[in-house]
Formats: C-alpha cells, structure tokens, sequence
C-alpha cells in the first residue's frame, strides 16, 4: 500500500467506506477542492490506481474558550493555529487491517510539518459518529467537554511524542 497526494488519475469512483457523506465527498469534491486550496487530501492506493482510504486536512485557528480545559490552560485569548483532520476513512473491503491507523500515522506528519512552518499548536478532527469518535479517543484525541459533542483536539507535540515512542518500542 501507499499514499499519495491526489490527482485526477486516482481512481475514486467505486470507494465506499460505509459513510454515505464521506463516500460522495471524496469522489465529487476532493479533486476540484485541491485545485481550489480548499482542502488538501491524500489517498491510500493498492496494487492499482484504485483509491481505498483517503484523509483531508485544511489549516485554522481555535478560540481557548473551544478548547478541552486541560488544553487551554495558560493560552492567550487570540486564536490558536490548529490543522483540521476534517475526514478519514477507509474502504470497507479492508477495513480493520490496521491501514486506518496507517493514514492517521500519516496525517499526524503531515500535521506535524505544517504546524512546525506555521506554528499549528493542535491537530483536530470532526468525528462522523459516535464509533469514529471512539477510534479518534484511542490516538488520544479529546473531547471538548460538557453538553457540546463536536471537534476534538490533540497537541501536535504529543501526537508525534507518540509516534515516536511506538517505532522506539519496533
Ligand atoms: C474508522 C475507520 C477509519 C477505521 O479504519 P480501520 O482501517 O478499520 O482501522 P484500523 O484497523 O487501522 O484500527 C486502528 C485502531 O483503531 C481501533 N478502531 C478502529 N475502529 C474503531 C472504532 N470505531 N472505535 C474505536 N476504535 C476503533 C482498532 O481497534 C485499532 O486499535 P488497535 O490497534 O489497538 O487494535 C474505518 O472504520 C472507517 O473508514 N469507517 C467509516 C468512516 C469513518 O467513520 N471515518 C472516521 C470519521 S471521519
């Protein structure tokens, strides 16, 4: 498997990952919103040029107030740069080979890149439902807390602290 940035040769057509919205935004949206500079995405391929897992990520700031407590502590009141993981799925068909935890590793890097030349502070994502939000809690990522169930954040830092401890311990 690898990943690759998308082009208008990636086969997107028949990707299905169980998400109806996830599913038509990769295949009518994501090639005309790289073009735009409206979202970056990056597609896992096979043996093909068929696509079968994708993520997108788009910079943005966040307010303290949005933030889970233990985050926001000591942080000034201006907006706080953030790369958005705004969607990540795989296909069905392979779903649970660990090649969603594969596509995080990768956007955590990118992530990490980014935020390092833009000093982006937290990785977000936008979790689709109640089991994404699970599979997002297990890499560590937050909730806000409170009645708001929405975005959920993680320290970039502390997201490559973890990276880096897992290939220590290979
Ligand atoms: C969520 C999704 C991306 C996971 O991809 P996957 O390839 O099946 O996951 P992996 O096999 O890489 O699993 C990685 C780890 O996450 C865990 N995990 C997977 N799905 C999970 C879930 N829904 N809740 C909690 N943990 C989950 C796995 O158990 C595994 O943990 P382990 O390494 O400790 O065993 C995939 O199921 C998917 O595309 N679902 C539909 C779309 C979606 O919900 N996207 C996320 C929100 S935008």
């Amino acid at each position: 498997m690898r990943i690759e940035r998308i082009r208008p040769q990636h086969v997107l057509k028949d990707f299905d990952c169980g998400v109806k919205e996830l599913n038509e935004w990769l295949i009518k949206h994501a090639i005309e919103n790289e073009r735009r500079d409206l979202s970056r995405t990056f597609v896992l391929l096979g043996d093909s040029d068929e696509v079968v897992g994708f993520y997108s990520l788009t910079v943005g700031g966040v307010n303290v107030e949005k933030l889970p407590k233990k985050l926001a502590k000591g942080l000034p009141k201006f907006d706080i740069g953030m790369v958005l993981l705004g969607r990540l799925a795989i296909s069905s068909k392979v779903q649970g080979q660990g090649l969603g935890r594969d596509l995080m590793v990768d956007a955590i890097l990118h992530a990490s890149v980014a935020g390092d030349n833009a000093a982006a502070r937290f990785i977000s994502v936008d979790p689709i439902d109640e089991s994404a939000r699970g599979f997002y809690a297990a890499f560590g990522f937050q909730d806000i807390g409170g009645d708001e169930l929405g975005r959920m954040y993680l320290r970039i830092i502390d997201a490559v602290a973890a990276l880096e401890e897992v290939s220590d311990e290979n």
